[in-house]
């Protein structure tokens, strides 16, 4: 069996990391959050108050940053400057800031590159935005996933519930569609399903069943 690129986008909260991350492990794979790297200069942005409207600034922050994700036994640890972020990068203020960090130009084009390298190896499940689209869009075989808002601000609700962030149902809903507008409607490589891309609804699924789905595809290209 050769070893693929899976390229798996979506918008917030569609399931893509939990869902990227079974497949990896079946796979035996390595799982890229591309989201989380957005997430660590953010969190670096505002520890530093750095104006997120400062691109200039927010790039040479980023050039001056070491970012690394490591395989754990929960997934992924983010590390930035050597620090575990991992947490911290899932916090309200990050989530709601993200957004505008990730539409600058210059932040994508240095992340891009970056991710780009890390999957050269090929056997890589990468989750995002603009992963089709962008960042390989050579993949094996590449996912849109999505679910209603709804749904998704119901999961992300179960999931800070977990990690134990405070939030309302009303609230999630309305970052989700707020992030999503962002991310879909931004100039540099906005959110959108490649022609290739394969759509799958998760509204309905579990996370097993939309895990085998994508097993099943993936298989078909090994
Ligand atoms: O996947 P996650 O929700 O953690 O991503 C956080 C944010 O990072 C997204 O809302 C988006 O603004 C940005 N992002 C991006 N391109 C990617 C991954 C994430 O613009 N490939």
């Amino acid at each position: 069996k050769k070893t693929i690129q899976i390229a798996i986008d979506g918008p917030a909260g569609a399931g893509k990391s939990t869902i990227a991350k079974i497949v990896a492990e079946k796979l035996g794979f390595t799982y890229i959050d591309t989201g989380a790297m957005y997430r660590a200069i953010t969190y670096k942005a505002l520890q530093q108050g750095v104006s997120l409207a400062d691109e200039a600034a927010l790039s040479e922050l980023l050039r001056q940053s070491t970012i690394t994700l490591k395989p754990s036994e929960r997934g992924q640890l983010v590390f930035l400057d050597g620090q575990d972020v991992s947490e911290v990068i899932r916090t309200n203020d990050v989530t709601a800031s993200v957004s505008e960090v990730a539409a600058h130009a210059d932040i994508r084009e240095q992340m891009v590159a970056a991710q780009q390298q890390l999957a050269e190896a090929g056997g890589v499940v990468m989750d995002g935005r603009d992963i089709a689209s962008h960042v390989l869009p050579q993949a094996e075989l590449k996912v849109f996933m999505s679910a209603t808002v709804e749904e998704r601000a119901r999961r992300r609700f179960v999931d800070n519930e977990k990690r134990g962030i405070p939030a309302t149902i009303e609230s999630l809903i309305e970052d989700i569609a707020r992030r999503d507008k962002l991310d879909s409607e931004r100039e540099v490589s906005p959110l959108v399903q490649a022609d290739d891309a394969i759509y799958l609804d998760t509204t309905s699924l579990t996370i097993d069943e939309a895990a085998e789905e994508i097993l099943r595809l993936a298989n078909a290209q090994m």
